[in-house]
């Protein structure tokens, strides 16, 4: 049984104040005020009362990549091919599942030690989205809150992890060029879970201080990418990456780093996919043009 899509993410932030901001000023998300309070801050995208929760603590890092499954029956599949699979499964609490307005959670890691939460049922569910830039709406439906890269510097053994136990499905498989002499090459791993979107996961074979090489937000035009770059560049955030467009989902975006060094992709026109008919993809440029990695000034 594998994951529907990515369901929600939650970060663990020194400054969730910052959050508030740059996730509603900057990015045109929604707060979701009632389920806020000082120690976190949940924004909406969509019909979903969190799809991106930030909460206070003493480090910057990813707290969970929240993956939903379809119903109870694929739930309890999931939870006993994790297990199966050697994965150390917490079944999460009553009031934590309440929290995070869903009926059912799992906690786990991967093999690199990436969090993970299995769910299903999303309660709390209402039509008002409304983003505070006007933003009509965000990409998401059937194929989740967009995608997340992680770190896994024991990249196979991982890969392997989240097609066995969690049923993810192989997009691409890029290589380019090691960032420096005597440095392995960079590996991309795409993965897609049962939904159209290219990938809802991806693993990058390096470290990363945070624990999330970056998450996307998709938007339905260009008009809101460029909308989003003129904020980030106002308010004087700085860029990951420039504009550009990738090769294997098509997607035009550009990176920003939000507070606690979090990158953010900013994206549109992501391709859709058939996975009945589809060849898994091996790739060796990311990039028809664009996507410059900006190196911060020191
Ligand atoms: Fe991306």
């Amino acid at each position: 049984m594998s994951v529907a899509s990515l369901g929600y993410i939650r970060i663990s932030s020194q400054d969730i104040d910052a959050w508030r901001s740059f996730g509603s000023e900057i990015l045109g998300l929604m707060v979701n005020e009632s389920a806020s309070d000082a120690k976190r801050v949940v924004f909406r995208m969509d019909q979903h009362p969190a799809r991106l929760i930030v909460e206070a603590a003493e480090q910057d890092k990813l707290a969970a990549a929240g993956w939903e499954y379809a119903d109870k029956a694929a739930f309890d599949a999931g939870v006993a091919q994790l297990k199966a699979a050697g994965a150390n499964v917490e079944m999460g609490a009553a009031d934590v599942a309440a929290q995070l307005f869903v009926t059912e959670l799992a906690s786990a890691e991967d093999p690199a030690g990436n969090p993970i939460e299995l769910y299903y049922g999303r309660t709390d569910l209402s039509n008002d989205f409304e983003s505070p830039l006007g933003i009509a709406e965000f990409v998401t439906g059937d194929m989740g809150m967009g995608h997340l890269v992680v770190p896994a510097p024991n990249i196979d053994e991982t890969h392997e992890f989240y097609k066995s136990a969690l049923g993810f499905g192989d997009s691409d498989n890029l290589t380019l060029p090691a960032p420096a002499e005597g440095a392995p090459p960079m590996n991309i791993r795409f993965m897609h879970a049962a939904n159209p979107r290219h990938h809802s996961l991806a693993l990058f074979n390096y470290p990363n201080p945070v624990g999330i090489v970056h998450l996307i937000l998709e938007v339905p035009s260009i008009d809101e990418v460029g909308a989003c770059l003129d904020r980030v560049n106002r308010a004087g955030f700085p860029l990951m990456s420039t504009l550009g467009r990738h090769c294997n989902d098509n997607m035009l975006s550009f990176y920003v780093f939000g507070p606690g060094g979090i990158a953010v992709e900013y994206g549109c026109e992501g391709q859709q996919f058939d996975w009945q008919n589809f060849t898994p993809t091996e790739s060796t440029v990311g990039d028809f043009w664009g996507h410059e990695y900006v190196i911060p000034e020191s």
